[in-house]
């Protein structure tokens, strides 16, 4: 897997900002895999930039989120639909029927995966999926467990990620579960990009890096992809041999 150490995450943030805009500017109708969290915002952010200033245009984008809390309406301050429109969607004018995720209110997980995996396919495949990682080595919302996952489903979150995010959540109680895209569909993009800074996920990424293909690693099932690039700060790449 190829990565590369940027300064900060304003470098990374436009470094892949880059990178997803020269795609959308080649293929306008691009099949993006988008990831919540602080990670890809100063992507984002260049995103929105570069979009103002009329260099790129996300009118046909298509756009596939890798996850969504259960038990939360999708109009909450706290949901990943609300994250997305507030963050992106809205400032870059992505038509509101370009952009999917997964209903973290289903009564019929099964249904629900099916539906998701089947759109992806209509759409022709993600291009290219955004990508952060929890402390415990997640992707998406698969924590670590005795298998690859293979299409979307619900998960138990863990005590780790509980007390990760939790700060986002002042005036009701974190979610304890969610659903995610697998790890198998995760891997079915074209290209994957994955971003990571700040000490708190260098064990992660030296596990994903450096590691065994493990699910106790939910991110080293990355290796088996051709086309990954991890973008890191000095921070996250703190402790690779490499480095
Ligand atoms: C959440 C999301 C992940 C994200 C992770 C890291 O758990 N489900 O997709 O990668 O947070 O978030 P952050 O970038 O804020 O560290």
């Amino acid at each position: 897997m190829k990565f590369v150490v940027l300064p900060n995450a304003a470098a990374i943030g436009l470094a892949v900002g880059d990178v997803i805009c020269d795609l959308v500017r080649k293929k306008s109708d691009t099949v993006l895999g988008l990831a919540t969290g602080a990670s890809p915002l100063p992507t984002y952010q260049r995103m929105i930039d570069r979009c103002k200033t009329g260099e790129v245009s996300f009118k046909d984008v298509r756009t596939f989120n890798l996850d969504e809390y259960c038990d939360l309406p999708e109009t909450h301050p706290c949901s990943y639909h609300y994250f997305m429109r507030k963050e992106l969607f809205d400032q870059v004018g992505i038509l509101p029927e370009h952009t999917h995720f997964l209903d973290g209110n289903t009564v019929d997980e099964g249904a629900e995966s099916q539906r998701y995996s089947a759109l992806i396919e209509q759409n022709g495949g993600i291009d290219l999926q955004l990508l952060g990682i929890g402390r415990n080595g997640h992707i998406g919302f698969n924590e670590p467990s005795e298998n690859f996952t293979q299409e979307s489903f619900k998960v138990a979150l863990t005590d780790s990620t509980i007390a990760a995010n939790s700060r986002y959540f002042r005036d009701i109680p974190m979610p304890k579960c969610a659903m995610t895209m697998g790890i198998g569909l995760i891997l079915r993009a074209r290209k994957i990009i994955l971003i990571a800074t700040g000490s708190e996920k260098a064990t992660a990424i030296k596990a994903m890096l450096e590691g065994s293909v493990t699910p106790r690693c939910p991110a080293s099932a990355l290796q088996k992809h051709p086309e990954v690039a991890v973008f890191l700060d000095p921070a996250a790449a703190a402790l690779l041999n490499e480095n």
